[in-house]
């Protein structure tokens, strides 16, 4: 079928269970952003509902999906431009994953490694909600006819997913109805480290708060934790081959890069030869500039969660528009009967 008959829409998703850093911005809300001004139609959502596929607190899944929505208004997500959505208040996500569940077959879901990973060596007390994850990813992205979904490379094999039960669909049917989106890996921050080991992600569940900084930390703790980062003690290279082995200094390159809209080799070409004594002033020093708005911002929102609320309830009756219909002409494809007007 033609990838390029749909209109282009993006999609994408992020689970709110807390702890919003660096990575996530570098890797997921700057690049929306990015999409954003593009002017491309674009949905960005908070899944709650793939959130619980692992026990989460009642109380901390809705300050961690307030918290989220927030850090997506603050990284500049406009929410009359984009619209901004929480999972479970737009139901043809669920309905549709159901429809889903139905085509990919036990054999797909078997092979995808994130399940493995999370699920560990107690896959019999795994929920069946986090085997099922990747088919309601799957529904996110089709119940918009989504063509286009910015994600990490972690998120690769779930989209290759999404494509075989759009295409299952489309085969099973004899219909071109659902698109075959394309993941979007790109950018000098797909891959943020930790500030302490430079082989390891920097991730929210990370003991160690210095290896991260967090949307929440202020503008001095920005700049103590860059300080304290890890290092070697070469000084830096003119160009990217240099940082062959230096996984340390090849991050804090990486994200100078992507906050500085810059190239590696463009960052090179200005601070080669420079110590790190010389380079982490500067780093900090743009760090705070670029994140220190967002901290802020996004403090001040949390304190009028009313403000979220609504953002997200308007969200939901746009996003409906677009959801209602697709999911509707799908069952019609299936054969269910329709509720007849009355
Ligand atoms: P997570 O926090 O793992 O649920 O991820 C949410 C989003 O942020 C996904 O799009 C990830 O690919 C992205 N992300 C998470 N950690 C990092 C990181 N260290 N570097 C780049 N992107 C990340
Ligand atoms: N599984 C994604 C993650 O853990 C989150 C997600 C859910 C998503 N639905 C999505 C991402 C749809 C892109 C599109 O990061």
């Amino acid at each position: 079928m033609s990838e390029t008959s749909f209109t282009p829409r993006v999609f994408s998703g992020i689970q709110p269970s807390g702890n919003l850093h660096l990575g996530n911005y570098l890797g997921a809300l700057k690049r929306f952003v990015d999409w954003q001004d593009r002017d491309v139609e674009s949905i960005f959502c908070m899944v709650d509902l793939h959130a619980i596929t692992v026990w989460q607190d009642p109380v901390d899944l809705k300050k961690s999906t307030r918290e989220l929505c927030a850090g997506f208004i603050a990284s500049g997500l406009d929410p009359e431009k984009s619209i901004l959505i929480n999972q479970s208040q737009v139901p043809e996500h669920a309905q549709l994953a159901w429809v889903f569940n139905c085509i990919a077959r036990m054999g797909w879901m078997q092979r995808m490694t994130q399940f493995k990973d999370k699920a560990g060596k107690n896959a019999q007390n795994a929920s069946l909600g986090l085997f099922a994850y990747p088919a309601l990813m799957a529904a996110d992205i089709l119940t918009y006819h989504a063509t286009h979904v910015p994600v990490g490379e972690d998120q690769k094999q779930h989209l290759e997913l999404t494509r075989d039960i759009a295409t299952k669909f489309n085969h099973d049917y004899g219909i071109d109805f659902f698109p075959v989106p394309e993941p979007v890996i790109e950018g000098a921050a797909t891959r943020v480290m930790s500030l302490r080991d430079g082989s390891k992600k920097m991730s929210k569940s990370d003991p160690s708060d210095a290896s991260r900084i967090n949307l929440t930390d202020d503008a001095d703790t920005i700049a103590k934790k860059i300080r304290k980062a890890k290092t070697d003690p070469e000084a830096l290279p003119s160009e990217a081959d240099g940082l062959e082995g230096r996984p340390e200094a090849r991050n804090l390159i990486n994200i100078y890069a992507a906050m500085n809209n810059q190239s590696v080799d463009e960052v090179l070409a200005d601070v080669g030869g420079k110590q790190f004594s010389e380079f982490k002033p500067m780093l900090a020093e743009l760090a705070v500039s670029k994140m220190s708005p967002i901290t802020t911002e996004m403090a001040r929102l949390m304190e009028h969660q009313d403000e979220i609320d609504k953002i997200l309830s308007r969200g939901s009756e746009r996003a409906r528009a677009i959801t209602a219909p697709i999911l509707r002409k799908t069952y019609e494809i299936m054969g269910m009967v329709p509720p007849i007007e009355m």
